[in-house]
């Protein structure tokens, strides 16, 4: 299934279930604290934290983002990119966790003639957040009792993987995560815990409730209290859903990047082999494809969102990007 096809079947199934569709924003984040849209929820955050009273209580939509965290992995793992699209869906104080889990679930597993993605209830996996005695036993049991995944395939993680926040103060909560099984040539069994290549997550719910204050870190963070409405934010990682959809190795050598680094390969006069090995002696070419493929994908879409390369800020990181691509 093409990319293309896979973000209309999103928007497609939650105008069904009562959603706005809301076209993508800027990579430019208009929220001050935070420099690019680093998910899909960034445009909503006045909704969420309630600053705003939003024109819809529930809304969809498939956001161009830009994440720079991870840079170093990218064209090294089959799934990290610095610029990629979040499919979501959002409820602001409308619908929770109960229809967030049914509305995913339905979406991924329902056939693909019936409009969904057609994906092997065997092959998912979750995530719940359990941290110490924080244990989100509603989640559990959702996935457990309504949806009937086997204890066994729904993993407590505590904070590092299931809490989301922005890295600013602003709206948080627990979240559960759904992951796709690529197979044992991926990777050793066991479960997302265990391989994080074989088991790739594509989904992440977040259930947000509380005020974040001083976000030190991922793990480290204050609740200054309870957001004023309890509140839907989804992502779905559209490449990670096309690479497994259209049984590709990687997101790069999925149908809208894989003519990038295709290119880049003529370019360079070398040959692209598909190779995940770190000890086969094309490795090291292969990776370097994939990380132009990535950095010239994210170098444009940020210069069609007009940042400019510079020395600081915004402008640093495309900077950034070009040099590492052109290296
Ligand atoms: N904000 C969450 C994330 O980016 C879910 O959309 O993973």
């Amino acid at each position: 299934m093409k990319t293309q096809e896979i973000a209309r079947r999103w928007v497609d199934f939650f105008v069904s279930k009562g959603h706005t569709a809301v076209p993508s924003a800027s990579l430019v984040s208009a929220d001050p604290s935070l420099l690019f849209t680093v998910a899909g929820m960034v445009p909503f955050i006045p909704y969420l934290t309630a600053r705003e009273e939003p024109p819809y209580s529930r809304a969809t939509s498939v956001q161009k983002c830009i994440r720079t965290g991870d840079i170093e992995e990218v064209g090294k793992t089959a799934r990290h990119g610095t610029f990629f699209q979040m499919c979501g869906n959002f409820s602001f104080g409308d619908y929770f966790k109960n229809e967030a889990i049914h509305f995913a679930w339905e979406l991924l597993t329902s056939s693909v003639e019936d409009g969904g993605y057609g994906l092997d209830k065997e092959r998912l996996w979750v995530t719940v957040y359990e941290d110490g005695d924080e244990k989100d036993l509603e989640a559990r049991r959702i996935w457990e009792e309504e949806i009937g995944v086997p204890t066994e395939r729904v993993v407590g993680t505590g904070k590092e993987d299931n809490y989301w926040n922005t890295g600013q103060p602003g709206p948080g909560g627990p979240c559960s995560e759904i992951y796709y099984d690529r197979g044992p040539a991926y990777g050793v069994e066991g479960g997302p815990a265990v391989d994080e290549t074989r088991y790739v997550e594509i989904w992440n719910l977040v259930f947000m409730q509380y005020r974040l204050s001083a976000v030190r870190s991922k793990t480290d963070f204050d609740v200054a209290g309870e957001l004023p409405k309890r509140n839907i934010d989804t992502g779905l990682g559209l490449e990670r859903l096309a690479m497994i959809l259209q049984g590709v190795e990687n997101m790069y050598e999925t149908d809208q990047v894989r003519p990038v680094l295709d290119k880049a390969a003529e370019l360079a006069g070398v040959t692209y082999t598909s190779t995940e090995d770190p000890a086969d002696p094309n490795h090291a070419t292969d990776v370097r494809l994939r990380m132009i493929a990535d950095h010239i994908r994210s170098s444009l879409m940020l210069i069609s969102d007009q940042v400019t390369p510079g020395n600081e800020g915004r402008g640093y990181v495309l900077r950034r990007l070009i040099r590492r691509a052109v290296r």
